[in-house]
């Protein structure tokens, strides 16, 4: 998505601290980048590059910015027009006064255009933005706070809007609705930034601003007003050991990321778990399990709706709770029959992803029980929630979730635990589950010494043009989740599907050319996968299986990667970081960058 940035106060700083903004805040959105720094003689510039914040930053490099004090940056991911100069940020008013940058969506922006063209004025973007900025000065009565009320009081749809006056070199304004918006302050600096973790090093304290917020920030004072009132945000001091992530040794932050998750495991267990005394331990789910919940239903989207699949599986198999799992985008506009006995869990590694925080939003209202399983504290998915469990991954740079899926699931295993101990607990199968989640960070340390033996077995299938990813139950959705791994980083199309269900139309696509990958730890499903093997074998079809290290029947097989298994419950936390390097060894041997495949964005916060 986009990302805003700015900067005010020390001459020859802005255009560098923007940048440097713009670099922490890339890999959630980067198709084009732009800034615009003004000074005290009313002096501003403007560039825009299309591509990675690099490219702005080599152009910026031939200009001098020496006097310039005060500055905005932004990093877009297109909506609303092509990828080209003219569609970056920032946009600027008819007169060239006043400049802004936006995240969001402006759902009525044609109506004002058009409004707005009749009146004389010219565009010279597709966007929806340069609405808001022409708008703006169209109305514009001396004073910027009523100005942007009444600027609000027009448009529809999500914003996070950051405007510069370029005749007052001293006052950064702005407002905010449903896009993450963050005053920071330093020593003598002042800060706005989408994202709190960008911030971390610059300033002591930071707003976390809320929706409806209208903002004006100068060197030395700031206001914040809701509904025309002076807003009492408290000011966070920021907490230092979430710092910026670094690469370290890694070629890049996926493979960083991928190979922290021994370390995150544990960190997600610290505190919750006692493994000598077999017990559990957190306030949240302790008065979870005081509100009588018969049904679950699970709200998020991608990667972290998968996790609620392997929720489910947890939930209903052991806590014997039934379990609905749905994508946030369909959930917001169905039918809803929200009930006091049903819990709504909404899942987010960024805790700012709209469809799931609008669903959230939703269900509150209609006063059910939310409870959220998030990796940003302070995000807007939490604050919403009230009550979560915070899934401790660290930032999570890579765009692909790895990290942040793995310790989602355990959350969810988690609570189905905790719950399973209020309802029919089989206990000697609970300390079997409770030692094998023991054992589990050193059992994905020693499938990781496996990493090359895993690309040499990827890489051979690197160039095929299509996938079929088979399992059964809870590995069909390991299947599903490692399907939309390959695709968003190595660009191939890939199905995950239920290896049963391949014989009614699907098998017909299979030839030498479509391989298919068998998730098969070898539990009480192994024998129907092998049947589908066999299926897919006898019509010239090639299957790699992810199989037991003591499977006998390896050699029907076309390739195999062998691993150790826990129990069965357990397994996916083993077969995920199987599929993960699988995805990664191709998209990289593909030349593709892996930490910002093509089209995405870390953080969706438009619909
Ligand atoms: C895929 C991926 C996405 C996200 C999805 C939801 O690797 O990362 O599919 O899982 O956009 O994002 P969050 O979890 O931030 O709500």
């Amino acid at each position: 998505m986009c990302w805003v940035f700015g900067y005010i106060w020390h001459p020859g700083s802005a255009a560098r601290e923007v940048i440097a903004g713009l670099q922490r805040l890339e890999y959630r959105g980067y198709d084009s980048a732009g800034l615009c720094v003004i000074d005290h003689a009313s002096n501003m510039q403007v560039i825009r590059a299309v591509g990675k914040v690099n490219n702005l930053k080599v152009k910026s490099d031939q200009h001098d910015f020496s006097t310039y004090h005060a500055g905005i940056g932004h990093t877009r991911w297109a909506t609303h027009g092509g990828v080209t100069e003219a569609n970056c940020h920032p946009h600027l008013s008819q007169s060239g006064r006043f400049v802004v940058i936006h995240n969001g969506i402006i759902e009525n922006y044609s109506e004002l255009k058009q409004e707005l063209i009749e009146k004389w004025y010219t565009f010279n973007s597709e966007t929806d933005t340069e609405v808001t900025v022409q708008l703006f000065e169209d109305i514009f009565d001396g004073d910027y706070l009523s100005t942007i009320t009444k600027l609000v009081s027009r448009m529809h749809g999500a914003y996070g809007l950051v405007f510069l006056d370029r005749d007052n070199g001293n006052t950064m304004f702005g407002t905010k609705k449903w896009s993450p918006m963050v005053l920071g302050f330093g020593k003598t600096e002042r800060y706005i930034s989408s994202d709190y973790r960008s911030l971390i090093g610059l300033i002591d304290d930071y707003i976390i601003l809320e929706d409806g917020d209208i903002f004006l920030l100068t060197p030395d004072n700031y206001q914040v007003l809701s509904e025309w009132l002076a807003a009492d945000r408290i000011r966070q001091t920021v907490d230092e050991s979430e710092k910026v992530a670094e690469l370290g040794d890694f070629p890049n932050f996926m493979l960083k990321e991928v190979f922290e998750q021994p370390r995150v495991l544990e960190d997600v267990f610290r505190g919750r778990i006692d493994f000598d005394a077999y017990s559990l331990h957190s306030h949240t789910l302790a008065h979870i399990a005081t509100l009588g919940i018969k049904r679950i239903t699970v709200v998020a989207s991608g990667t972290s709706y998968h996790s609620g699949l392997l929720g489910k599986y947890y939930l209903e198999e052991l806590a014997n709770i039934p379990v609905d799992v749905i994508v946030s985008t369909e959930f917001k506009y169905k039918k809803k029959f929200v009930s006091t006995d049903e819990l709504y869990i909404f899942v987010s590694q960024s805790g700012e992803t709209i469809d799931t925080l609008d669903s959230l939003k939703i269900v509150k209202e209609q006063w059910g029980h939310v409870f959220a399983i998030v990796n940003v504290p302070g995000s807007a998915i939490a604050r919403a929630a009230g009550q979560w469990l915070f899934t401790r991954a660290g930032t999570e740079v890579g765009v692909a979730s790895t990290k942040a899926f793995v310790s989602q699931v355990w959350c969810f295993l988690f609570l189905a635990l905790y719950l399973w101990q209020k309802n029919g607990l089989d206990y000697r199968k609970y300390r079997e589950i409770i030692d094998s989640i023991d054992k589990l960070p050193e059992a994905i340390s020693d499938l990781l010494l496996q990493n090359e033996a895993i690309k040499q077995v990827a890489e051979k299938y690197a160039h095929s043009q299509n996938f079929f990813y088979l399992g059964r139950a809870h590995e069909l959705v390991i299947a599903m989740e490692w399907s939309l791994k390959l695709k968003e980083l190595a660009y191939i199309h890939s199905e995950a599907y239920s290896s049963g269900e391949l014989k009614h139309g699907s098998i017909a696509l299979i030839d030498a050319e479509f391989p298919s990958l068998m998730v098969n730890w070898g539990g009480i499903l192994s024998p129907k996968n092998a049947s589908s093997a066999e299926e897919i074998r006898a019509r010239g079809g090639k299957v790699v299986w992810i199989i037991a290290k003591w499977d006998s029947n390896k050699h029907i097989y076309a390739d195999t990667i062998e691993f150790n298994p826990l129990i069965s419950e357990l397994n996916p936390f083993l077969e995920v970081v199987i599929l993960q390097l699988w995805a990664y060894h191709i998209a990289n041997s593909l030349g593709r960058d892996v930490d910002k495949p093509r089209n995405l964005a870390k953080s969706v916060t438009v619909e």
